[in-house]
This record gives structure tokens, sequence and C-alpha cells, in this order.
């Protein structure tokens, strides 16, 4: 099935190819990490990267919001494959002008970004192409929205703004006061930036949130193990949203019958959606649900890998990653065998710094990562760190967000997997560390919380 790889263009017969990464987070760690195991791969390059990404890729320190300086970049190192990590740089079309460059590029274009960075693009998407969803209003006036607001009999509702805001820019509402409120601070304060020039007031959804990842070509789908991340900061669920505190794989809650639910009633319906609507896409969609009484209902669409949930993923992922991201990119993905996935579980610990997700404290420096390291069956990929040369000239790693490491190990069991990754967890330092300490157990820790109260 990988013949068609000596046969394209920008193929390299001797097997000797660059891969460009953007990004710098722990979802690109993780890529780097698993694109260098590659027997296809000479060098992997990153950029901007991180203090961690620098052990496994070349780090070139050009931003992943500089798109010209990438272009430059991808020019000078004429990479045989450029993966786009994050949503931002993917928004503004640089796999777009990527590939008007020559360039072969896993991740979708600004069209298909848009799924992701409007979600009244998507809403309306979503809604004529019958998708099961929340059904939603958009407004671009605040007096307008209000105005709905106080003809609604039901509550909550879900206040949101339509553009990126880092998973901050939703508001569930308990009455007309507070979604008033939630409207203002949007619309008239621009608390999430031009993010919120739009909004979207939402019906809410009962049940439990669940997740899907499929890498497409647009045409061929290849669904991705099941996943779940932690959103909340603070064990049991409770505390502020984050980007997410910790991931396992597999998900044991989620039956096969309800993946399969989810594969037929709403991830093919998507990949539908987007031949349909001729929007060429080829990376990772990856979509937000609500498992409700009436069945899996779309929250919304991401097209990326999910940060915790891709070092999960790409941890259990047994098959060479490389020929599946060439595949999606040359949408070719038909020809590519089912990869084969570890049946041990993953679990994620995300070390974090005080204050996240609000105003996370930077500069600590870390220790212990190595000890950490050693630990059987953990792998550490770094998210908010970076190397600071201190007074002495001697190089450390310092903290330099909120999201600082996620610490994963496998192991033939949760419970396993859970004690190699808090044991790792612990070997490091820095001050003002902190994690949750239910990760890979949030049924469990969140029914011990409830009967406590
Ligand atoms: P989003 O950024 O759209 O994924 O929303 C962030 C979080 O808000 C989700 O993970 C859900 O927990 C919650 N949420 C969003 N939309 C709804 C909804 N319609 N009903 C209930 N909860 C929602
Ligand atoms: N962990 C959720 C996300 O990446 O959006």
């Amino acid at each position: 099935p990988l013949s068609h790889l000596q046969t394209r263009p920008m193929s390299d017969p001797t097997h000797s190819m660059k891969v460009l990464v953007i990004g710098s987070g722990g979802r690109e760690h993780s890529l780097c990490w698993k694109i260098g195991k590659s027997p296809l791969v000479s060098e992997v390059i990153c950029a901007p990267g991180n203090a961690g990404i620098g052990d496994v890729a070349r780090i070139a320190p050009v931003e992943a919001t500089d798109l010209d300086g990438l272009i430059a970049l991808a020019e000078a190192e004429r990479p045989g494959l450029v993966l786009i990590g994050p949503e931002d740089p993917l928004a503004a079309g640089l796999a777009d002008r990527m590939r008007d460059a020559g360039f072969r590029v896993f991740g979708p274009g600004a069209e298909g970004a848009q799924l992701e960075a409007s979600k009244a693009f998507s809403k309306d998407l979503i809604e004529r192409h019958r998708i099961p969803t929340a059904t939603a209003r958009s407004f671009d006036r605040s007096g307008q929205a209000k105005g709905y607001l106080e003809g609604c009999t039901t509550w909550p509702q879900v206040v949101k703004a339509d553009g990126l805001a880092a998973g901050k820019g939703v508001y569930i509402c308990q009455d007309l006061a507070e979604a008033k409120v939630a409207v203002d601070a949007i619309m008239e304060e621009g608390r999430h930036g031009v993010a919120g020039s739009k909004i979207l007031i939402e019906e809410f959804l009962v049940g439990e949130e669940a997740s899907v990842f499929a890498i497409t070509d647009g045409d061929a789908v290849l669904v991705l193990e099941p996943v779940q991340d932690h959103k909340q900061a603070y064990d049991g669920d409770e505390g502020p949203n984050t980007g997410g505190m910790g991931v396992y794989s597999p998900v044991p809650e989620l039956s096969k019958r309800i993946y399969k639910q989810i594969e037929q009633h709403v991830l093919l319906p998507s990949i539908h959606m987007l031949r349909r609507e001729k929007i060429a896409f080829r990376g990772v969609l990856f979509i937000g649900l609500m498992l409700t009484e009436g069945g899996p209902r779309v929250i919304e669409y991401n097209v990326r890998f999910g940060d915790p949930e891709c070092q999960a993923l790409v941890r259990r992922l047994k098959s060479d990653i490389v020929p599946i991201l060439i595949a999606t990119a040359d949408g070719t993905l038909s020809e590519i065998e089912s990869p084969e996935w570890d049946a041990d579980t993953c679990v994620g610990v995300v070390a974090a710094a005080e204050g996240y997700p609000e105003a996370p404290r930077k500069g600590d420096e870390i220790s212990g990562l190595e000890e950490a390291a050693a630990v059987e069956g953990v792998e550490i990929f770094h998210a908010g760190t970076k190397l600071h040369r201190n007074l002495d000239g001697h190089e450390e790693v310092v903290t330099n967000g909120g999201r600082v490491l996620t610490i994963t190990a496998m192991g033939a069991t949760t419970d396993l997997a859970r004690e190699r990754a808090y044991e790792a967890y612990g070997k490091i330092r820095y001050d003002g560390k902190f994690c949750r300490t239910d990760i890979g157990r949030r049924r469990e820790a969140r029914k011990e919380t409830t009967s406590q109260a």
C-alpha cells in the first residue's frame, strides 16, 4: 500500500525525508517523538518548539503565527512533509500557503479550519446537513441577543463567542441576568477580542461528554482509538475549564456500541458534509460530543489533534505514523492499511503551574526530569517549558506556561499506568507544581466527591 510513495514528486527514494512540525506544545513534542522514530525520516525540525522538543527535533525559532517566516523556513529546509499542530496557523491559512508553495501538508486549509474558528459557520453547516447537535441562534448585535434571551423559557442557556478563544469563550448561564452579563462581557467589553464580534446562544445539553478523533483526506476516514481528556482544573471535575489536565486511552466507559453509534450518526455524516460542501480537508477532525438520552450530539468541531489526547494516541500507536500523515496529505488515505494499536492503557498526567488556567506563574526551575523519565513505561512530553541560561552560563529548564509537562505512562491496566505516571510526577520538582490526582478514573472520582458533599 505504500508503493505510491516512490512515485510522488516530493518523495525521496533514499528514505531520508525531513519533516517540519509547527507548534510548541505537548502535542507537538509527542508528534516529533513519534515521527522521529520512522525509518522514512532523516530529521525532524520543529518551529518554534520548547525545551523538551529539542531532544527529538532540531528547533527553528520561528513562531507558529509568523506565516511568512514559516514559508521562508520551509523554502530553506525543503521538508518532504509539513505538519501543522495548532488551530491558529491553520485558521490563518498556513496550510494553503504551504501547499501553494509546493509542499506536502498535513492540516486543513483556512476554509476547513473555519469549522473550529467560527462556531456560527460550523453550526450552519451542521444544521443544513442534519447532523445531531444543540439548536442555536447566532447574533452579531448584543441588543438582539438579549432580546432573544428575554424570550427564553428554559434554563440554563449556553452563550458562546463565535471565534477562537482558547477554550474560554463558553458561558453556561443559569438565568437571564447571568446570560446578559455574558453577552456584555463577550460583545461589549471585548473579553475575547474579535472572537466575540458574533455570539451563539445554544440549547444546554445534558449528558456525558466524549470525543472522537479521525484522520481524513476528505474522502477516506481513519477512526482513531477512543481517548478522553479531563477538562476541569481540579479533582472530581471541579474548578474552571482548562485545555486538559490529563488523558487516558482506551476509554472503558465508552462501549463499542456507543463508539459505533458516534461513528455512524456523527462522524461519517460530518465527513460526508465536508465532501458535499467541497471543503478540501486533509488532517484531523476532532469532534466534541455530548452523549444525550437521544443519542450523541455535536458540541464542537476541532481541526487538529487534541492536547493532551494526542500524547496518549501516539503512545498507543504501534505503526509508523509517517505513512499515514503522507497519505493524508497526498489524498491517498484509502490505500493505507489500518494501523496497529497497543492494547495497553496510556494515562497522561498534566503537571501544571500554580495559577493555571487564569494566570500561571512562569520561570521556575524544573528538576528531576531524568529520574522521572526512567520510571518504567513513562515518556514525558514538554509543553510550557523553555531553556534558560543562568548567571554561571549553565542552561536549565524552566516553566513557561500553565501546562508544563504531560507525563504519560503505559501499563497493562489503568491502575498500573496511573501508578507509573504518578510515580514519575512525584520525582519532578518545581515551585508551584500541581496536578489532578484522579486522572483515568473520572467517573469514580466524581462519585466520591458527590457522595462526600
Ligand atoms: P466548547 O468550547 O464549545 O467545546 O465548549 C466548552 C465546554 O462547554 C464543553 O466541553 C462543554 O463542557 C460545555 N458546553 C458547550 N456547549 C454546551 C452545550 N450546548 N450544552 C452543555 N454544555 C456545553
Ligand atoms: N484537550 C482538548 C483540546 O485539545 O481541545
